[in-house]
C-alpha cells in the first residue's frame, strides 16, 4: 500500500499528530480536521500546518525523495525557521517527517529574535546524507543585527541530523554585508564548490567558494552580480548541467513595481569554465509571479525542480490548521534551442482521474467541477484566440486570455488588480492548466513557458470554461479531475 500523510513518526498507527507550539505545548490534531480546510491545496505539497517557504535539501537518498523546507510550525507567517521534512516515492504523495533542524533554542526563548535554520541543500554521500544550510540570528525589526553563517550536518538515516559544524562564520568576507546565505554545494572538476546568496560591494551577488574536503572553504570570486541598486541579494542560487549547458538560477530579491513586489526567479544559460560562468542567455523561470526560491536536483538522469508558491501581497486568509504556502508540481528541466523548458514530471499525470469533458473541434467548452482541483489540456490547430475562465468565486475570477502567440493571466485580486502576467512565444500549440484550490500552474507548449498564479478566493466549486474567437475552433480539449495526494486514493 502507498504511504501518505503523516505528521510525525506515530501518525501511521494512530492517525493523530501533535502540533508543537513554541516547542513546548502540544495540541492534538487529526488528519481529518486539517486536510480539507479551504486553504490547503489538494495535489500540491503544503506543510502539515502553518507556514512554509523555500524547498531545501532536495535529493534522492536511500530509496526516497527527500523534501526539506523552510517551516514555521507555530504561525501562518514567516519566522523562527525550522527545516520541515517530508519523504516520497513518487514526488507527489509526501509523508511528513519530524523536523530536521530547529532554531537555536536557547537564543530564541527570549522571543525577541527571529531567524533560525535558513535555506540550504543536501549532498547525498555513500552512507550519509550531508546538508549545508545557513544559521540566522536577528533581532525583530533590526536588519543591522542580522548574522548569517554557513553550517553543515550529517545523517545516516536521512531523518535525524547530528554533528552540526560551522563552516563559514558571519561577516567573515570583506565586502559582503549581512546578506550571506543559502549554500548550494556541487562537485565539479575534482573540487567542491559552494554558491552563496549575498550582497557584495553593494550589489546583489552570487558568491563562489571552493573546497577540497568540504570542511575548509575558500572564497574565489563573485560568480554573478546584478547592477541594480534595488536588488540587495540574489537568493537561493542553484547551479546544474543539463543538455550540454550550464544553468544558474537565482531568486531576485527586492524589486518593487507600482503593483507591489515583483521578485522573479531568473535563469542564466551559459558555460562554466575555470571557475567562471559565461552567460549566453537569460530568462525568467516563471511568468506568473507567485514563484520563488526554486531548487533542483538530479535523479536517474532527470533534473527535477520544485519552487515555492509565494504570496508576496499576503492576500490570503489565515485559517486555523490551514497551511499557508505550497510548492509547485515537480518539474523536469531541459534546455532546447537555448530555451529553458520545465514540464510536469510524468508522476503528476498519474493523479489525473475521471475525464469531465473531452471534445474535438469545438468553439466553446464548459464544465463545473465539484472540487476546485482539475487538469485541463487544450491543443490548438491554428493561431487561435481564446479566453479561459479557470476559477471563479462570486465576482472574483482568474482568467487566461490568448491570441495564438501571447498568453495573459488576468485576475481581479485586491492588491494588484491591474498587474498583468504575460508569456509570449512563436505560436501557442498547447496549453495545460493545473488548478488546485488557490493555485494555478499554466504550462505552454510542453513547458516552454510556465506561469504560477494564486487565486485570492477559494470557492470549493471549480469552474472551467473556454471560448474561442468566432469562426475559430480548437483541435482538442480535455478536462480531468485531479486526485488529492493527501489520501490513499489509488488501488
Ligand atoms: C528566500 C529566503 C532565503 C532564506 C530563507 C529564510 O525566500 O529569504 O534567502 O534562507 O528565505 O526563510
Amino acid at each position: 500500500s502507498q504511504m501518505y500523510l503523516s505528521g510525525n513518526d506515530d501518525i501511521m498507527e494512530t492517525g493523530v499528530t501533535y502540533l508543537m507550539v513554541n516547542g513546548e505545548s502540544m495540541e492534538q490534531l487529526r488528519y481529518e480536521d486539517i486536510l480539507d480546510t479551504p486553504i490547503r491545496e489538494q495535489y500540491h505539497f503544503t506543510p502539515f500546518v502553518n507556514w512554509c517557504n523555500d524547498p531545501n535539501g532536495l535529493c534522492w537518498y536511500k530509496g526516497y525523495y527527500h523534501l526539506f523546507y523552510q517551516s514555521n510550525p507555530n504561525e501562518q507567517k514567516w519566522g523562527n525557521m525550522y527545516w520541515g521534512h517530508a519523504v516520497s516515492k513518487d514526488l507527489m504523495q509526501w509523508k511528513y517527517m519530524p523536523y530536521a533542524l530547529k532554531p537555536q533554542r536557547e537564543l530564541f526563548q527570549s522571543n525577541k529574535l527571529v531567524g533560525g535554520a535558513f535555506s540550504g541543500c543536501a549532498v547525498p554521500q555513500k552512507d550519509e546524507l550531508q546538508i549545508f544550510f545557513t544559521r540566522d540570528i536577528e533581532k525583530i525589526g533590526d536588519p543591522e543585527s542580522i548574522r548569517q553563517s554557513q553550517w553543515t550536518a550529517v545523517s545516516k538515516d536521512g531523518i535525524t541530523f547530528s554533528d552540526e559544524e560551522e563552516l563559514i562564520p558571519a561577516l567573515s568576507l570583506k565586502g559582503a554585508d549581512v546578506n550571506f546565505r543559502d549554500p548550494k554545494v556541487f562537485f565539479r572538476d575534482e573540487k567542491w564548490y559552494m554558491l552563496l546568496a549575498s550582497n557584495y560591494g553593494g550589489k546583489g551577488t552570487i558568491l563562489l567558494y571552493s573546497s577540497l574536503d568540504q570542511k575548509k572553504w575558500n572564497f574565489i570570486r563573485p560568480l554573478l552580480q546584478l547592477d541594480d541598486k534595488n536588488v540587495p541579494s540574489l537568493e537561493c542560487p542553484d547551479f546544474f548541467r543539463v543538455d550540454g549547458c550550464d544553468v544558474l538560477m537565482a531568486a531576485v530579491m527586492g524589486i518593487r513595481t507600482k503593483y507591489g513586489v515583483y521578485q522573479p526567479v531568473q535563469y542564466y544559460i551559459g558555460q562554466w569554465k575555470n571557475e567562471q560562468f559565461t552567460i549566453r542567455k537569460t530568462g525568467v523561470c516563471d511568468f506568473g509571479s507567485n514563484f520563488y526560491a526554486v531548487q533542483s536536483f538530479e535523479h536517474l538522469g532527470r533534473r527535477i525542480l520544485i519552487g515555492w508558491i509565494c504570496d508576496w501581497a499576503g492576500e490570503h486568509e489565515t485559517i486555523r490548521h490551514g497551511a499557508y504556502g505550497s510548492f509547485t508540481l515537480p518539474r523536469i528541466v531541459a534546455v532546447r534551442d537555448g530555451v529553458l523548458y520545465q514540464k510536469p514530471a510524468d508522476e503528476v499525470y498519474r493523479f489525473a482521474g475521471d475525464t469531465l469533458l473531452e471534445a474535438c473541434h469545438c468553439d466553446k467548452a464548459k464544465v463545473l467541477i465539484q472540487q476546485n482541483n482539475y487538469y485541463a489540456c487544450i491543443q490548438f490547430e491554428g493561431e487561435t484566440s481564446f479566453e479561459i475562465l479557470a476559477a471563479r468565486d462570486g465576482d472574483s475570477y482568474l482568467k487566461l486570455r490568448g491570441d495564438g502567440r501571447k498568453l495573459e493571466i488576468l485576475s481581479d485580486r485586491n492588491k494588484d488588480t491591474q498587474a498583468r502576467y504575460i508569456a509570449e512565444t512563436q505560436r501557442i500549440e498547447k496549453v495545460e492548466l493545473f488548478m488546485d484550490r488557490r493555485v494555478l500552474e499554466v504550462y505552454i507548449n510542453n513547458g516552454e513557458q510556465v506561469g504560477t498564479r494564486l487565486f485570492i478566493k477559494h470557492s470549493k466549486d471549480g469552474v472551467f470554461s473556454a471560448a474561442f474567437e468566432e469562426g475559430q475552433k480548437v483541435g482538442h480539449i480535455v478536462v480531468k479531475q485531479m486526485m488529492p495526494i493527501w489520501r490513499e486514493n489509488r488501488g
